[in-house]
């Protein structure tokens, strides 16, 4: 049984058929029916607007039924464990379990169940498999070819599970990654090259991955004022100007403190690009880990 708990889950083989297959449903376009009749529970237990629905239309693209359990409306607010909620869930014989939640090892514990395959949607700071295999498909769609790529990763690095799962796959494939944050953001276990100052990477690279701050994740606030974190770190205009490189961030955007709403419409943009591109990556890796292994 195949789990996808962090990209290390997966071989480069597994990871170029996810490319294949992505691009293959990108380019037909209409819907398939390989897994028809298939059952997959999504279970968020925090808010998401992408990632899930972008699960939920890939598994109805391909033909699964899927139901969405809402915590908040779950006995899990009646003191039950999510251990023993997923075991229920379990209990129903599902195809596969989505999941996401706020901690970094609770996928990983319920996959050791061995009960269904499970597919971590984000969890904590840890991990976000999903995002980091759209984002690497959306970087050989545009430039063909990953190795010796240059990417800077902006914002909240240290409590970003985009940042850790794309610099744990991006350096598989040879790009190349520099990290930019202040201080409070930046992760200190890294030999990755870190720079305090957008201005000291931008000449240098092919691709700018900017990030939200983590709120939910900081205990207290971090910064008092963000305009003046978005003096340094927001990718404006005026700093990104005419160079030829593409902008990428996971959502959700904070317009104008991550990236200014000129740059955000600017054709270098990949946002919704992103976004476009996980549904077929999500399609791709349910096809892989329901139907393929
Ligand atoms: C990210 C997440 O939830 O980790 N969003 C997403 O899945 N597209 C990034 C974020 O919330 O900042």
């Amino acid at each position: 049984m195949q789990h996808l708990i962090t990209t290390d889950d997966l071989t480069i083989k597994q990871i170029e058929q996810i490319l294949d297959d992505a691009l293959r449903f990108k380019l037909q376009k209409k819907p398939v029916s390989l897994l028809k009749n298939r059952l997959l529970f999504t279970l968020f237990f925090e808010n998401s607007t992408r990632t899930r629905s972008s699960f939920e239309v890939a598994a109805k693209r391909l033909g699964a039924n899927v139901v969405h359990l809402d915590p908040s409306k779950s006995s899990t607010n009646k003191g039950e464990s999510v251990e023993d909620t997923f075991l229920n869930l379990c209990a129903m014989l599902p195809d596969g379990v989505i999941i996401r939640h706020s901690d970094n090892h609770l996928a990983k514990k319920l996959s050791d169940m061995n009960l269904t395959p499970l597919l971590n949607a984000g969890s904590g700071s840890y991990a976000h498999p999903t995002q980091a295999l759209l984002d690497l498909f959306t970087l050989k769609e545009h430039f063909g070819s990953l190795d010796g790529l240059k990417i800077a990763i902006v914002g909240d690095i240290v409590n970003s599970r985009v940042a850790s799962s794309a610099i744990a796959l991006f350096g598989r494939f040879g790009i190349k990654i520099s990290l930019v944050a202040p201080e409070p953001f930046m992760p200190r276990d890294t030999n990755l090259p870190k720079f305090d100052k957008l201005e000291d990477v931008l000449d240098d690279v092919d691709v700018v991955m900017s990030l939200r701050a983590q709120f939910e994740r900081h205990n207290k606030p971090v910064f008092e004022n963000y305009e003046t974190y978005a003096s340094h770190y927001c990718l404006t205009k005026e700093n990104i100007g005419s160079r030829d490189i593409i902008i990428m961030h996971p959502g959700p955007v904070m317009r104008n403190i991550d990236i200014s709403d000129e740059i955000l419409d600017d054709k270098r943009s990949k946002v919704l690009t992103q976004v476009t591109n996980g549904l077929f990556v999500r399609m791709a890796i349910l096809k892989l880990l329901l139907l393929d292994s």
